[in-house]
């Protein structure tokens, strides 16, 4: 008996169809696998034969070959488990043999249960656009599955449950679809109305999310730079529905969606620790999973206290951030995950804390400051466009009873002058200033004749390199389509000239 069933791998963020084809012969005894390379082949059989004993079923005497196709496409994990034993029913004679609708995804478990996979969310996807009516889930994934309309998701969690449905005995319900309202807005725990004071930091951050670019805090301890920071994705622009799936996707893939809450419907904003493994930042693995920057796609990632990281792993995000995506070569192939995200960083100025401080003295020697920011490659500090000094606020701002504009009010400006950069870049695969490539900084960036005098004259006082000037235009440009500007103004000039400091601070 020969038969046929549907499955689907994932490699990086693809997922790709897989048939398995299953033949019961007579023999000596044998379970063959063929068409999966890695090691999980024997675990396979051996996951596949206690599947049939929990439910009773003797398996066959004689050869049993199963064939994972297409041959050429190297294969990994273990989600092909139950499409096997599905197959293995069917050449068995126990379940009818032509099921061409449906897939089946799912790790075996001992004694019949089904355990979990990623990429569930991106593998219900492909199954929908190949024109498959079912998709079998583990339970556990059911969710994130249910996302994905026009194709009928069944969550089971043994090869009993499915085996009763798909003889008709216990027939079960396809899961509901999943799909939250996004166009309500949505209350976020944080606001910027809670910071007090900072007048210039919060501008500056203002700025950076209206035109996308990184930012760096620079400031002493508990001048509020992580409350700074974790705010932040309150006052980007709401996900569209597209940034939602290709967020969620990643967390699928990471395994990281949360069970009852299938789809990431904000700004990721993601701290690692200075701890964690260049794998666990950027990604890796044997079989490639995505790392920090990636589960941060469309968000924020926020790396705290920059100097402690190891300059090894920080130079290792350079690449990715500047082509917002991961590339992981294995022998299997190569993964690709997105990290389009924005970059904040934040640092004391020097290893005492109080360098620059108006309260307090520092008493870090210059050779010390030095040392202490060149743990920083100057290649990775270019990376941010925006250098910002968090001051701790003074006692009539802490003390003020003066509200703060909240975070809805700050979007609202925010948004505006994203609309005014969608429109501009429109068809061109530039979402924001941030990623205005160096050959149309000419044609996007022009400046009144006022400007460009004030931005010829700062540029020769704080002696900028030309890729110092071209981030400035940029940011100039952000804070002209924040405040409505055609073509840049002086006071965009000047606004964007106030958050370079570092460079004349430290740089010379
Ligand atoms: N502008 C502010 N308005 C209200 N509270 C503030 C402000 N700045 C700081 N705080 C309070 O001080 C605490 C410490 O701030 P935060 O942790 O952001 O400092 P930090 O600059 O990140 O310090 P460190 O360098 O030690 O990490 C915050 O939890 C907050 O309660
Ligand atoms: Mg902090
Ligand atoms: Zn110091």
């Amino acid at each position: 008996m020969f038969a046929i069933t549907n499955s689907i791998g994932m490699f990086g963020m693809n997922a790709f169809p897989v048939t398995i084809e299953a033949e019961v012969t007579k023999g000596t005894p044998q379970f063959e696998i063929s068409g999966l390379p890695d090691t999980g082949i024997k675990e396979s059989r051996e996951r596949v034969r206690s599947a049939c004993s929990s439910i009773g079923i003797t398996f066959p005497k004689g050869k049993v070959l199963i064939n994972l196709a297409p041959a050429d496409v190297k294969k990994s994990g273990s989600s092909f488990d139950l499409a096997i034993f599905i197959s293995l029913m069917q050449a068995m004679d126990i379940l009818p043999l032509r099921m061409p609708e449906c897939v089946f995804v799912g790790e075996l478990g001992l004694h019949g249960t089904i355990r979990s996979v990623r990429g569930v969310m991106p593998m219900t996807m492909l199954a929908r656009k190949n024109g498959f009516h079912e998709i079998y889930v583990p339970i556990e994934n059911v969710k994130e599955a249910s996302v994905i309309d026009n194709i009928r998701v069944y969550g089971v969690d043994s090869v009993d449950m499915l085996m009763s449905h798909l003889l008709d005995q216990q027939v079960l319900a396809p899961a509901p679809h999943y799909m939250p309202d996004l166009s309500k807005t949505l209350t976020d725990l944080m606001d910027f109305k809670d910071v007090r004071g900072q007048l210039k930091a919060r501008s500056g951050i203002e700025l950076a999310a209206a035109g996308g670019h990184n930012v760096l805090l620079v400031g002493s301890p508990g001048s509020g730079k992580s409350m700074l920071a974790n705010r932040i994705p309150t006052i980007l622009p709401e996900m569209t529905h597209e940034e939602v799936l290709e967020t969620s996707n990643v967390y699928s893939v990471a395994g990281q969606l949360p069970p009852d809450q299938p789809l990431i419907v904000r700004r990721p904003f993601r701290s690692p620790h200075h701890t964690t493994s260049s794998a666990g930042l950027i990604g890796g693995g044997t079989i490639p999973t995505p790392g920090e920057l990636s589960l941060a796609h469309n968000g924020v990632m926020f790396l705290d206290e920059m100097p402690e990281f190891r300059r090894s792993t920080l130079e290792m995000l350079r690449q990715p951030l500047e082509n917002r995506k991961v590339v992981i070569s294995r022998a299997a192939g190569t993964a690709e995950y997105p990290c389009n995200v924005m970059l904040v960083g934040a640092m004391n100025p020097c290893p005492c804390g109080y360098y620059g401080s108006p309260n307090h003295q520092c008493n870090c020697t210059q050779k010390q400051i030095k040392q202490y920011i060149s743990k920083i490659s100057g290649p990775m500090l270019e990376r941010f466009d925006m250098h910002i000094d968090v001051d701790p606020i003074p006692y009539e701002e802490f003390a003020s009873k003066e509200q703060s504009d909240s975070s809805a009010q700050i979007r609202e400006r925010v948004d505006f002058a994203r609309k005014q950069q969608e429109k501009r870049y429109a068809g061109l695969n530039i979402y924001c200033n941030a990623m205005i490539p160096d050959h149309l900084l000419d044609q996007f960036c022009q400046m009144t004749p006022g400007a460009e005098d004030l931005f010829a004259k700062m540029y020769t006082h704080y002696k900028m390199s030309a890729r110092t000037g071209a981030r400035i235009k940029k940011v100039a440009r952000s804070a002209a389509d924040l405040h409505g500007n055609e073509k840049i103004d002086r006071q965009d000039i000047s606004m964007a000239v106030q958050f370079r400091g570092f460079d004349s601070k430290y740089l010379k």
